[in-house]
């Protein structure tokens, strides 16, 4: 047994782990897909994959290729394209998915099959009318039939946010006996708070005996705002895949941003895990799938946000002029992002009036800048935000009476 340091814990598995390296699965292109609206055809589905591997995803969830001629064909284009990312399709336990799946796969040079089933009790009663004991024997014949096509077989028990854990980790160490050698742990309702995902997986690391031949991985929706804190307790707690969606994009109110989780863990080296992500292309990429996929980027949004690295009331403007990371704990530059931005607002205070005016090529007194703020803020009530050309209207009618005046 090898011992894995993560964070403040140690974690006793068999598993090589050559280091904390922590997996990326991308599943915009199934997960985020299925918002309405986001529907994607072949050739977006084939750009977006190309913008994905390039910006280092691990395995990039392609489709669902059973559920439509269309989604079987973008999953195979993207098998025969794909060079370093391990293509991966999903099914339901259904052997005819599962086949299907795995034609669809088969020109990639690594291909993995995800394949699962329910387990909570709301799964098992009132979704398959089924038993426990069913539900587990169909969880293993899944990944038997899976494991005939490739050895690199994901299971995913649904809802495992409200499964119960002692019967999770029966069907854990059954699939992986199986041949699972990936168990996907979704909160697929993002129902769980994060200390109780974190504990649900550290109860899988400690009572699951064949835990060390496989890797956990997180799958977190977020019904409640809690995925990336929930990924993230999954890692701290011995997952060591995380599934994610550009912009968070997923059913419902969504799945885990890629952008965020991947920045958590490179801005807390406490962490003491890392991923392959080229941080900077996270920008670019956040704004092709947005494009491509014809749905917007709240401003607000972590990292990839219009606002994320905006300043606009005047404490914080003066703070961020003296110095950056009075107010910033990331380089925008260091995720792609176009720069800080001073937005000038009502609330704005009186250096950041001089310092846009100073980038527009006015240099103005103290004195002179006193009088402008009065301006400024007139004008600052009236608008949302003040553009470059009321500063410059502002700037120019300013000199004019200064010249008038002599
Ligand atoms: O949220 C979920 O449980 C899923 C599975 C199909 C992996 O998306
Ligand atoms: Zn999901």
């Amino acid at each position: 047994m090898e011992s894995i340091q993560i964070g403040s814990t140690l974690l006793s598995q068999q598993i090589s782990m050559p280091d904390n390296k922590i997996f990326v699965f991308d599943t915009t292109l199934r997960d985020g897909e299925q918002v309405p609206g986001c529907k994607l055809n072949t050739s977006e589905k084939v750009e977006l994959a190309l913008e994905l591997e390039e910006l280092g995803v691990d395995i990039i969830e392609a489709g669902f290729p059973v559920s439509s001629p269309g989604d079987f064909n973008s999953v195979q284009e993207i098998a025969k394209i794909m060079t370093k990312a391990v293509v991966c399709g999903l099914s339901r336990a259904v052997q005819k998915d599962i086949e299907v799946a795995a034609a669809a796969l088969k020109p990639a040079e690594r291909f993995r099959i995800h394949t699962g089933i329910g387990t909570s009790d709301f799964h098992i009663k009132s979704k398959f009318n089924s038993t426990r004991e069913d539900i587990l024997a169909r969880a293993v014949q899944c990944v038997k039939w899976a494991r005939n096509f490739t050895d690199d077989v994901e299971f995913y028990a649904e809802d495992a946010g409200r499964t119960e854990n002692e019967y999770l980790a029966r069907v854990i160490e059954a699939v992986i006996k199986a041949g699972a050698t990936t168990v996907n742990i979704p909160d697929t309702t993002g129902y769980c708070l994060p200390h109780q995902y974190g504990e649900k997986i550290a109860f899988l690391v400690n009572n699951v005996s064949n835990i060390g031949k496989a890797i956990i991985s997180c799958h977190c929706h977020n019904d409640l705002g809690l995925a990336t804190a929930n990924t993230i307790a999954g890692v701290m707690n011995g997952a060591r895949q995380m599934e994610c969606t550009i912009n968070g994009l997923g059913e419902r109110a969504g799945n885990t941003s890629l952008e965020e989780v991947v920045m958590v863990i490179r801005q807390h080296k406490e962490l003491n895990c890392y991923t392959d992500i080229k941080a900077q292309n996270l920008n670019p990429v956040s704004w092709q799938v947005s494009e491509i996929m014809r749905m917007p980027v709240q401003p607000n949004k972590a990292i990839v946000g219009s606002n994320a690295f905006s300043h606009s009331s005047g404490i914080h403007q003066d703070g961020f002029l003296k110095d950056a990371q009075t107010y910033e704990i990331i380089n925008p530059e260091d995720v792609g992002a176009e720069g800080s931005k001073i937005v000038l607002t009502a609330r704005s205070g009186r250096s950041a009036l001089a310092h846009r005016l100073s980038k527009l090529g006015y240099q103005f007194t103290r004195n002179d800048i006193d009088v402008l703020y009065g301006t400024f803020l007139k004008v600052a009530d009236v608008k949302k935000e003040v553009e470059d050309e009321d500063l410059r209207n502002m700037a120019m009618h300013y000199q004019q009476e200064a010249i008038v005046a002599l």
